[in-house]
């Protein structure tokens, strides 16, 4: 809590920037999900945020972080959303609090609280009292966690940002949809946040509207002066670069062309800018979007383990210019000249200062210089003289997992647990809530002949592993498309409006073929479904996100056949048994056996305390492994999958190269080989245990460590 004696801080706007206590604040924000890391990482990400000149952190609030089941609340631990203010707060460091309730953000659901699938006739994100209630009662909760925090009460939240990127789906909820944005506003109101209240790309009457993209072009700043008269321009969301997808290959940008377009932003009128993400950090567990990596690195200015990349030393050359300049960009009189040739180029003047931003195009190339034509930064400049100097410090392998031990999962015709039977397969999420990624399908098929054969199902997600007597005999073939359209041709095509010819959709994007060899006569048919992760935004579905669906929902047919009777079972029974914290409630084998796919690892790896009390990140090179899940001494590292990237994924801008910078890591290799392992979940002797669902060489697994 902030201290008593903290004074009220009153915070209010102009068109030129936001005011705190009557004087305007240039913004330099980062992004930092304080979920996305251990909160002993926290203080060394807020203390590089500061050390690479930073004034600001933003930070979304997920709302399945804090009511992971219906009615329970949690704000403690990694959770503590006061503690991470407070420490904001400690270093000076004002924060934009994205309050939700919707995030999108790659996170699991958009952040939404699964349960809310559930709920007798919701709509998420619309005018619709199922959703609206439960919005509200969680609301009342959140807010009075922050309420303590808000600069009107000393703290360091100086604005809280309500929903995201509205007009995303404006169109589909239309005047309804328009009602809820203003309700949720007036809610945050009700409830007591008495700072300014932004929306990003879309919002309400009453809110402050900002916009977030790669760059800011001048006409789009054009645009948003004529929309929103009396505003000042605020940059929520400046991608970095991007996310990563399963199965395609890295995104990458280059600081420089950030930099160039930070400049022009500014040189156009912007007052404020938030690095979405500054630290993209990990999808502990089970915390990431469907297809989503575990590592969400972002190409960020932090890495993913916290520590400064490149990138962020480069740019946080120009932060540290921009503040130390703020109050002649801000209080002085601007002069802004455009060039035939596209250079822009503005001046202002404030008593005896001056600071001009000249703006070059293709390639964007900035400059800034003082009243006297000193360079206080060169996007070109700057960047050789730090980037031919600096080399990072590597990464050293740590002697090898050792006592290795192995138990295989039940299959289905070992289990003693109940399955839910029916003749047709069940929606996996109507079973599992989204409280884990597996749900084993079984069913008895008659072969009529010897040799291959086909099974088709027709509706299924995600991944699925096929066993014929108990032997693997196929997994889904991706690459995924991360928006994939409706999930079945009757219950959505109400709603898909847009997408005309759904049955053809259905067909590419959820139907999956298996080709295997079989005896004629009868077979027991296992499939392993396992998710990876729930959507974040309706675009992926085409379709309101409560439609969504897991598992196998529609037909199931072997050889033309379709497949009847069918047994159900949620979980894996070393989830029943909370194996990954209680190692010892199954009787292991020792050794590495040769496997079928699905079954459990285990293995310890000792560290010395010379090692753990150094400085120092570490993480697991999963080399070896297929796909599952990854803990440590208990602790969710989150989904393991070693599949090759090729391709760009869902990014358009990478596609067609719309702008300048951006570029794919290699073709090929794994979309992600490396999974963070928190430091302050190790200690001399650990326990690594992994879940793997492939055949696979778990010897080659290794822990490395680099010294910060
Ligand atoms: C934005 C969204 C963020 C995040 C970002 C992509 O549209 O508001 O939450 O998803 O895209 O990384």
């Amino acid at each position: 809590m902030p201290a008593e004696n903290i004074a009220s801080r009153k915070v209010s706007f102009d068109e030129r920037a936001f005011l705190v206590d009557g004087r305007h604040r240039l913004l330099v924000s980062g992004e930092i999900h304080y979920a996305r890391s251990p909160r002993e990482l926290w203080p060394v990400l807020l203390d590089n945020a500061k050390e690479l000149g930073l004034n600001c952190i933003a930070s979304y609030v997920f709302w399945n972080w804090h009511e992971p089941e219906r009615d329970v609340y949690d704000f403690s631990g990694d959770r503590d959303l006061g503690h991470f203010l407070a420490l904001c707060a400690e270093r000076d460091l004002d924060v934009i609090l994205r309050a939700g309730p919707y995030c999108c953000a790659e996170w699991n659901y958009g952040g939404f609280a699964p349960y809310l699938r559930d709920e007798p006739d919701i709509t998420i994100r619309t005018w619709n009292a199922p959703y609206m209630n439960r919005v509200e009662k969680y609301f009342r909760h959140l807010v009075s966690e922050f309420r303590p925090y808000l600069a009107s009460n000393g703290g360091p939240v100086i604005l809280v940002q309500v929903e995201n990127e509205y007009a995303n789906v404006a169109k589909r909820y239309g005047e309804d949809g328009q009602r809820y944005i203003a309700w949720m506003g007036d809610l945050a109101k009700k409830l007591g946040v008495d700072v300014p209240i932004i929306m990003c790309e879309g919002g309400a009457e009453g809110a402050i509207e900002t916009v977030n993209g790669f760059s800011i072009s001048s006409d789009r700043m054009r645009k948003f002066r004529k929309e929103h008269p009396g505003l000042p321009a605020i940059w929520t969301e400046l991608w970095p670069s991007w996310y990563n997808t399963w199965g395609f290959q890295k995104h990458f940008r280059d600081p420089r062309n950030i930099a160039s377009h930070i400049l022009s932003f500014i040189a156009n009128g912007g007052s404020g800018f938030n690095y979405y993400m500054f630290h993209g950090g990990t999808n502990f567990g089970r915390t990431s979007m469907y297809l989503q990596t575990t590592s969400y690195d972002f190409d960020g200015l932090l890495d993913e383990y916290g520590s400064p990349a490149l990138k962020g030393r480069y740019l946080a050359q120009l932060h540290k210019m921009l503040n130390a300049h703020s109050g002649t960009l801000l209080d002085g009189k601007c002069e802004v000249r455009r060039n035939g040739d596209g250079t822009l180029s503005a001046t202002w003047k404030h008593g005896n200062k001056s600071l001009t931003v000249e703006c070059r195009q293709s390639p964007f190339r900035a400059t800034v210089t003082d009243k006297d034509g000193k360079i206080l930064f060169d996007t070109e400049k700057n960047y050789s003289s730090l980037y031919t100097s600096y080399r990072p410090a590597g990464w050293k392998t740590l002697p090898s997992p050792s006592c290795w031990r192995s138990w295989a999962e039940p299959r289905p015709s070992e289990r003693t647990d109940d399955a839910i039977s029916s003749a047709a397969p069940i929606e996996q999420l109507s079973l599992t809530h989204d409280r884990t990624d597996y749900c084993w399908y079984s069913a008895e098929i008659k072969l009529e002949k010897n040799g291959n054969h086909i099974l088709e199902l027709s509706h299924c997600a995600d991944v699925m592993s096929v066993f014929i007597d108990g032997k693997p005999v196929g997994f889904s073939q991706p690459p995924f498309l991360e928006n994939r359209g409706p999930t079945s041709t009757s219950k959505t095509k109400k709603n898909a409006g847009e997408k005309a010819n759904m049955l053809e959709l259905d067909v590419g994007q959820y139907a999956q073929p298996f080709a295997f060899s079989s005896t004629k006569g009868n077979h027991r048919l296992d499939i392993l479904a396992s998710a990876i992760g729930m959507v974040k935004g309706d675009w992926m579905l085409g379709a309101p996100m409560n439609t969504e669906c897991k598992g196998i929902w529609g037909k199931a047919i072997c050889d033309g056949r379709s497949i009847r009777g069918w047994r159900m079972r949620p979980f894996l029974v070393g989830e029943k048994l909370a194996l990954p914290s209680r190692t010892s409630s199954v009787k292991w084998q020792d050794g590495l056996r040769n496997s079928q796919g699905c079954v459990w690892f285990l293995a310890k790896i000792g560290i010395s305390k010379n090692i753990l009390s150094s400085n120092t990140n570490f993480r697991i090179d999963a080399t070896g492994l297929g796909k599952g899940m990854l803990f440590i001494n208990g602790h969710a590292l989150g989904r393991h999958w070693l599949i090759e990237g090729n391709g760009y994924g869902a990014d358009d801008k990478w596609q067609d190269k719309k702008l300048d910078g951006l570029y794919l890591g290699p073709q090929g290799e794994p979309t992600q080989r490396y999974y963070h392992v928190p430091k302050t979940w190790l200690k001399e002797d650990n326990e690594l245990l992994i879940f793997e669902e492939r055949q696979c060489a778990p010897g080659k697994v290794r822990l490395e460590m680099r010294k910060v």
